[in-house]
């Protein structure tokens, strides 16, 4: 008789958990994700390869993460730090995202991490590198997929002054992101012998590089370092190039990434430093590459990576609490200790939510960003004031 009831109990409360299990499986809420990007402007090119990069991966996962579809909301940034505010709080309190995917410039990812921090939304981001974010910005709830500043540079620099060159120039638009890049370089650079004499520096977005090319001829450096990126980058590399200036080009590989058609030969052997390049030649990268190109018609640069691996993170965190957005500990702390089969290679994260990556040495040639040598590998940036509560 005890029997028959214990049976009946354990016969009842399988049921009950196959229904609560169909209830779950069958939740198809979608999950909202924000997307804060330049949709205009210089740095619009890169938007839509991040943007492509991340719906790829999604795409592969059956157009689900962790059994739930993906619903868009999308701010143009204009990469205009002065509307920043505004434009995250649209996605944060209109339209109450789960995730803020965002964004490209430097200055305005930092108003977005601010808002980020204190109403304790989910941010990724998918390229701004500045220092700040992760640190005196961090928070549990704020990661990046892309690179910090300094961490390009500061491959880049420790190549130059390798090579044996003593004196640099660098040149660069004159806000967060090119004077922590700019930084990066000047650190590499100092530790393997070299100086740098003169920051040149203008205004973002001007492009007029005339007087600039001017003076760098007059400093006559062995080397010179740049940080351009989308629309910038092709006009300087091709005035660069028509001012017949011969020291070597050196920068941040953004100088040469998703740009090398429009540049034409005005790029060959120029050297970047970068955490991503067009020949790694593994598994995993040739792979991407194939569905990238399958997918969209064109090969795939740093910025779809960055998305791609937005995406790979976010779903690691989605799959750690079955989809269940509100358990906003939980997924933190498995998007935090995700490791990550990259395209660009392993990705794990600092503890103050930066990229730890190799990065690499890249030379142009035949159209392409090819490795030259691993400056660093799994580099850590260096922590800057990050508090995490
Ligand atoms: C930035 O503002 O952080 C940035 C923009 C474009 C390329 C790389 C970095």
């Amino acid at each position: 008789m005890k029997k028959k009831f214990l049976m009946t109990i354990l016969s009842a409360s399988l049921a009950l958990g196959g229904m609560v299990h169909m209830a779950q499986a069958q939740d198809k809420t979608p999950v909202k994700v924000g997307l804060m990007l330049p949709y205009s402007g210089t740095y619009s090119a890169l938007t839509e390869m991040i943007e492509r990069g991340f719906k790829l991966y999604v795409q592969e996962q059956g157009g689900e993460l962790a059994g739930h579809p993906m619903e868009y909301f999308k701010v143009d940034d204009e990469s205009d730090p002065a509307k920043a505010a505004d434009n995250v709080n649209k996605l944060i309190k209109r339209d109450k995202v789960d995730l803020i995917l965002g964004t490209v410039h430097s200055g305005v990812a930092m108003a977005m991490a601010k808002a980020a921090k204190e109403s304790g939304t989910l941010m990724i981001v998918p390229n701004a590198g500045a220092v700040n974010i992760t640190g005196p910005l961090c928070a549990m709830n704020i990661l990046r997929t892309s690179f910090n500043n300094w961490q390009p540079g500061y491959g880049i620099g420790i190549y130059a002054g390798e090579k044996g060159w003593k004196k640099a120039v660098t040149v660069t638009w004159n806000y967060a992101a090119g004077n922590e890049m700019a930084k990066g370089f000047e650190d590499g650079f100092a530790e393997t012998g070299g100086k740098v004499s003169k920051a040149l520096r203008l205004p973002f977005p001007n492009v007029e590089f005339q007087s600039i090319l001017t003076d760098i001829a007059s400093q006559k450096p062995d080397v010179v370092f740049a940080f351009f990126a989308g629309g910038g980058a092709v006009k300087f590399v091709k005035d660069y190039a028509a001012a017949g200036l011969t020291m070597p080009l050196v920068g941040t590989g953004f100088l040469t990434d998703g740009t090398l058609e429009a540049q034409g030969d005005s790029a060959n052997g120029v050297l970047t430093g970068l955490h991503y390049a067009d020949d790694l030649d593994t598994e995993t990268d040739n792979a991407f590459r194939k569905a990238f190109e399958a997918e969209y018609g064109v090969a795939p640069d740093v910025y779809a990576v960055q998305g791609y691996d937005a995406a790979q993170v976010f779903a690691a965190g989605l799959k750690a609490v079955d989809g269940d957005v509100s358990k906003k500990d939980e997924m933190e702390k498995a998007m935090r200790e995700a490791v990550i089969d990259s395209p660009r290679g392993k990705l794990t994260f600092s503890p103050s939510g930066d990229p730890v990556q190799d990065i690499y040495v890249r030379e142009v040639g035949d159209g392409e960003n090819k490795v030259v040598s691993v400056a660093v590998e799994q580099l850590v940036p260096p922590v800057n004031g990050c508090r995490l509560q």
